[in-house]
């Protein structure tokens, strides 16, 4: 195919045509364009857009790149919550556990890393044997057998997907509303979904920077999937501080045990407690928000899902004694570091995105394709937004490779807080339902 007269189309701002787009994913996906030319397409993409019906036809084509879910007749609905990305953001690790064990199917395809937001397959890989590449019959057969799976993309499934995601990475393209929305969707709808909730972020550590870019691309996702047969709603949720108290990929799947064991922080666990308080509404498994909330809420406290969790990790191979050896471990990183308050007052900022970029500095994140993440590094006890500090307290614990990254590492992480007289004015975590 040659793809240079799509390029120069989509410079000049001209729509294409739904074929050839078709023939743009089909051609990628087959090694037959070469990186440089994709990236020079998603840049113009990013600059010039897509309407409504190219987003379309690019969401269906990278779907149809690989394998779509067929599942056999089962009571019970298949439903997942996807997330536009953000830092400390572990909601994934704990509501597919908890929505199993509510009674639904849940064949979650998330992604890795982008940017400075976490991703829920490299958090996943911090644990011990555990695989997250699962072909399209083990996903179905472990979903049907224990209600969870939680996979990435393959050769197999969204390869388009998981090509394009990469690349968007490491080439200055994520934050575009159709990029998003076709990356997000095209998983989707390959696990051949009854209903989604979306997290849709907003704030300094989102793609979104403005809540009303954040509802733009909410109302991408939402209208689109139900055009495409899914149930779909969508909370607008600030991102502006990191989401618990820790990020990096292992010391984020820690802070998911902690929320299953009922000892998590309050922002996830509302985060969790809405995503699955919807879902049980959107598919009639709940008349309504509170008696939705009720049911999350005894669900949680009766253990299931922590035990639904063992049986996830140990069904996709992890070794259960050494994960749960390595949660008794206060870290795993070679060093720790305390950085210390310097003055006496309340957190009125904690700065979710230089906290993402600690993080990928210190090699929990990529800066280029080949990157090798460090499962074990990042930052936890953060304080946060709201919360009293005296000078000489924990701000925060840099886990590091070397000495000198924890060292650098503190300097920034005292950038990303102001201490102040005054405590903040309080603002809602979750700002909009659509
Ligand atoms: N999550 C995805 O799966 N894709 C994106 O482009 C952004 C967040």
């Amino acid at each position: 195919m040659n793809f240079l007269p799509l390029i120069e189309a989509k410079r000049d701002g001209q729509v294409l045509e739904a074929a050839q787009i078709q023939q743009a994913v089909a051609a990628y996906t087959a090694g037959q364009i070469p990186d440089y030319q994709m990236a020079a397409f998603l840049m113009a993409v990013f600059f010039r857009g897509l309407d409504g019906g190219e987003t379309r036809a690019l969401t269906l084509a990278m779907r149809d790149s690989g394998e779509v879910l067929k599942f056999p007749p089962d009571p019970r609905p298949i439903v997942d919550k996807h997330s536009t990305g953000g830092v400390g953001d572990k909601v994934s690790l704990v509501l597919a556990p908890l929505l199993a064990c509510l009674g639904f199917r849940v064949p979650m395809i998330s992604g890795r890393g982008l940017g400075i937001t976490g991703g829920t397959l490299d958090k996943l890989e911090s644990i011990p044997g555990l695989t997250t590449q699962l072909a399209p019959d083990r996903l179905i057969a472990q979903t049907q057998k224990i209600g969870v799976a939680m996979g990435g993309q393959t050769a197999n499934m969204i390869p388009a997907d998981k090509l394009l995601y990469a690349l968007r990475d490491v080439t200055a393209t994520v934050p575009s509303i159709p990029l998003i929305t076709a990356s997000i969707l095209s998983k989707k709808l390959a696990e051949g979904l009854d209903a989604l909730i979306m997290e849709v972020k907003f704030g300094s550590a989102a793609f979104m920077t403005s809540r009303d870019q954040a509802r733009d691309l909410a109302w991408s996702i939402v209208s689109l999937a139900i055009e495409c047969g899914v149930m779909t709603r969508a909370l607008l949720v600030d991102m502006s501080a990191p989401h618990g108290r820790a990020a990096g990929n292992w010391l984020e799947v820690r802070e998911a045990i902690h929320c299953l064991e009922g000892t998590g922080p309050a922002d996830v666990q509302t985060l969790v407690t809405e995503c699955a308080a919807s879902l049980l509404v959107q598919t009639g498994k709940s008349h309504g928000l509170a008696a939705a909330r009720q049911t999350v809420a005894a669900c949680l406290a009766s253990g299931a899902p922590r035990r639904k969790w063992d049986e996830l990790i140990t069904a996709q191979g992890a070794d259960l004694d050494a994960f749960q050896a390595k949660l008794q471990l206060d870290h795993t990183a070679p060093v720790v570091r305390e950085c210390f308050a310097e003055a006496d007052g309340f957190v009125v900022r904690c700065d979710a995105r230089i906290i993402g970029e600690i993080v990928r500095d210190l090699g929990g994140g990529r800066m280029t394709k080949a990157s090798v993440i460090q499962p074990d590094v990042g930052v936890d006890a953060l304080l946060k937004p709201g919360e009293p500090v005296r000078s000489g307290e924990v701000l925060g614990r840099i886990h590091a490779t070397t000495l000198e990254q924890a060292e650098s590492a503190c300097v920034r992480l005292h950038a990303a807080f102001t201490i102040a007289a005054q405590p903040p004015f309080e603002h809602p975590l979750i700002v909009e339902t659509l």
